[in-house]
């Protein structure tokens, strides 16, 4: 199959730029069989011929294939037929800005685009002015920073922030003012009233054009809803008690710095904590609030309820940092309304979409932060009931706070505004 796949791609991609409609056809009626057996659901096609027509096929997995050149529409349409994908229009220009592109969220978020081919045009990369003019590289080619001014002037489609709440606060609506879409990462619009909060295995389908500042969750909130989302759906989350084990790359490039620092025998030269990281656990993330809690907690607590769309789920959190590099943990105990059965909890896990499972006990296999490294999933195990009350389950949950947590599921929403709201062109 996946041969067949091969050929048929390599076919389309040859036969586009020359017209050679005969090929065109047969390839795209082949690629769209195989397509519709690997899972293709999304086809994205210009509504007229010519050279500038853009196919793009989107499978369960990110982007498939995309292709650009002489199209009749009526080609693409037997793509359709046989696939019975829907099809959405799709101009070719796509700029895109990552606002924060010289941090660890803007360097994953470049690593991210490039690996699932986010079909951009145009790419602008900001930070500080202090950056401006340095290079980043992206899918072999280098591109120069540019400030935020420039990057305004150049009115992207989309804008993906990670550069701090006040940078998103000030400056997202600057961007949304000239027609682009903002993702912002920070915690700046997350509990806005007008802004949706979307984890896109939840709510994405709550998104519509008119959505100018869409906020990306927590990180720790994004793995435990994600993991959460199926079996609230089965037996309704009423409760849940929260203790994080979070790695510093969620404090940023200054924090990595501290904790090495620390790892080669040195004092901090700029630390990013109150106290030593290395060879210690910090209970505290974020800062405190009035009632005791830290403002990390208080996002678990209220995020948490935002995205689900149920203000009576009870969250109570407990943030900690711990001297890891890359990957957050969660220990979770979760009470419902409904009885449940160990065995159909591991089933609803397993078809969960963004989760693995990772629990067999018995062989020491159970979710760690290394194994998380690079992947998009969530990794859930150590299931195992309370014995201490009725229908709550233990488990522990595991994920790449840079992927999941913040880049994967930013161009996860990028996606959705390009695929289903065909959200292109301003
Ligand atoms: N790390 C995580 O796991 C995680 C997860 C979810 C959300 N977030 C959020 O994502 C954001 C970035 O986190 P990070 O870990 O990537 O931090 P980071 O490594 O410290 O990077 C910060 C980025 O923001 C840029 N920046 C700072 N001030 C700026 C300004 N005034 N104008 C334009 N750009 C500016 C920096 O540019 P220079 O290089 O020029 O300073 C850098 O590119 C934060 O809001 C954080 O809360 C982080």
């Amino acid at each position: 199959m996946t041969r067949v796949i091969e050929w048929a791609r390599t076919a389309l991609l040859q036969a586009l730029p020359r017209a050679r409609l005969g090929l065109t056809w047969l390839s795209a009626n082949i690629l769209g069989l195989a397509g519709g057996v690997v899972g293709i659901r999304k086809i994205l096609v210009t509504h007229s011929g010519g050279a500038d027509n853009y196919l793009a096929v989107f499978s369960e997995r990110g982007l498939f294939m995309a292709a650009r050149g002489n199209l009749i529409f009526g080609d693409i349409c037997n793509v359709g037929a046989v696939d019975k994908a829907p099809f959405y229009f799709f101009d070719p220009s796509m700029k895109l800005a990552i606002v924060g592109a010289t941090g660890l969220v803007g360097t994953e978020l470049l690593k991210v685009l490039a690996e699932r081919q986010f079909p951009l045009t145009e790419l602008l990369p900001v930070a500080s002015a202090k950056s401006v003019g340095q290079l980043v590289e992206f899918l072999g080619k280098e591109y120069p920073v540019v400030s935020l001014d420039d990057a305004i002037a150049a009115r992207p489609d989309i804008a993906i922030f990670s550069a701090g709440g006040s940078v998103s606060k000030e400056h997202a609506p600057r961007f949304a003012a000239v027609g682009t879409t903002v993702i912002d990462n920070s915690s700046a619009w997350r509990m806005d009233p007008t802004k949706k909060l979307v984890v896109p295995e939840l709510n994405a389908d709550t998104l519509t054009a008119d959505d100018k500042i869409i906020a990306n969750p927590n990180c720790s909130t994004i793995q435990m809803v994600v993991a959460l989302s199926e079996l609230h759906k089965a037996y309704q989350v009423q409760r849940i008690v929260v203790s994080t084990y979070q790695s510093v790359t969620g404090t940023g490039k200054k924090a990595v710095d501290q904790l090495l620092e620390e790892r080669a025998g040195q004092t901090a030269s700029n630390p990013a904590y109150p106290h030593p990281i290395d060879l210690n656990v910090l209970p505290h993330i974020d800062v405190f609030e009035a009632n005791g809690y830290t403002k990390e907690e208080m996002k678990m607590v209220n995020e948490t309820k935002k995205i689900m769309g149920d203000d009576r789920i009870r969250v109570t959190a407990t943030c900690v940092r711990i001297p890891v590099l890359g990957g957050h943990s969660e220990a979770v105990n979760v009470e419902f309304a409904r009885e449940f059965d160990l065995d159909e909890v591991r089933a609803i896990l397993a078809r969960t979409p963004g989760v693995e499972v990772v629990d067999d006990p018995a062989q020491n296999q159970y979710p760690m932060p290394k194994d998380s490294h690079g992947k998009d999933a969530v990794l859930v195990g150590r299931l195992r009931r309370d014995e201490t009350q009725p229908r709550t389950l233990n488990l522990w949950i595991v994920a790449d706070n840079l992927r999941k947590g913040a880049a994967t599921n930013a161009v996860q929403i990028a996606e959705y505004l390009v695929g289903k709201l065909a959200l292109v062109g301003n």
